[in-house]
């Protein structure tokens, strides 16, 4: 019998114990690419996401300011990415299950999303494990899944403004952060954060795939869309440039860097 995919992903999104997450996560990817079925399922809405009681989730001004200076701070950091992480397969099973009528390549790419998003949580995990921390010893903030509240409406609006715009700036921050790390000599994290560098190209590659082909099936131009979007959005600016090479690998138009350029980037 064929996994019905869309309860799968319900079921994975809506597991709130963090090993059982980790585990479900990996063995509905295996199980579904022995094959799926795309039986619809009722969506609930985004507050039906499972997460573990720690970390405490805080306001952003409240959390320390994280650096290099300390391996307490190096740790929070860590810590700061996990969280990330973590949200991003809450993420990968959401867009699985709150788009119920995308093509069956989409679902293909997010369960590779979810796979991988998976492996980078473990990875990072791994690392706070080994100076004995674990996922939730350090507060942490919901912007993210916040982002994922608001565009739960529209695929569209969830593929311009999560991989679009939030995994896409992880592009632009992570070379910088594998330097800092290398300059401490922990070649381990190094390996852990340039695996994630490489993956997430691929996310934000197949967010931006799907946001051209729903434009192209509304009949929208997608280049003013995405504008459109992020002006809708009102995300904050942020600091430190945009990694073009990266973002071009990803499938970014010289058109939208150079929007983001003059609207976000800060000095
Ligand atoms: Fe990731
Ligand atoms: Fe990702």
């Amino acid at each position: 019998m064929p996994v019905d995919l869309f309860s799968a992903a319900r079921d994975c999104l809506k597991e709130n114990n963090l090993e059982k997450k980790i585990q479900l996560s990996t063995a509905t990817v295996k199980r579904c690419r022995q094959g799926f079925s795309l039986k619809k399922v009722t969506v609930e809405s985004t507050h039906c996401v499972g997460r573990p009681c720690k970390p405490r989730l805080v306001p952003p001004k409240a959390l320390p300011r994280r650096g290099f200076g300390t391996q307490q701070a190096r740790l929070s950091l860590l810590h700061a990415i996990a969280h990330i992480e973590f949200n991003a397969i809450n993420l990968a099973w959401d867009a699985i299950y709150r788009f119920q009528d995308m093509p069956e390549d989409y679902y293909w790419d997010y369960l590779q999303v979810a796979q991988e998003e998976t492996g980078h949580f473990s990875l990072l995990r791994t690392h706070l494990n080994r100076a004995s921390y674990d996922y939730g010893d350090f507060d942490a903030h919901d912007g993210l899944w916040t982002m994922a509240e608001n565009t739960a409406e529209d695929v569209l609006h969830r593929m311009a403004i999560i991989p679009g715009v939030l995994e896409a700036r992880g592009l632009d921050v992570t070379p910088a952060m594998i330097k800092k790390f290398a300059d401490t000599g922990e070649t381990e994290i190094v390996e852990t954060l340039e695996t994630i560098y490489r993956e997430e190209i691929g996310h934000v590659r197949t967010g931006i795939f799907w946001f051209r082909y729903i434009c192209s099936q509304r009949g929208l131009e997608a280049e003013s869309t995405f504008i459109q979007l992020i002006k809708q959005y009102q995300l904050d600016e942020f600091r430190g440039g945009l990694n073009k090479a990266a973002r071009i690998e990803a499938g970014f138009s010289q058109q939208q860097l150079d929007f983001l350029e003059a609207e976000f980037v800060g000095n």
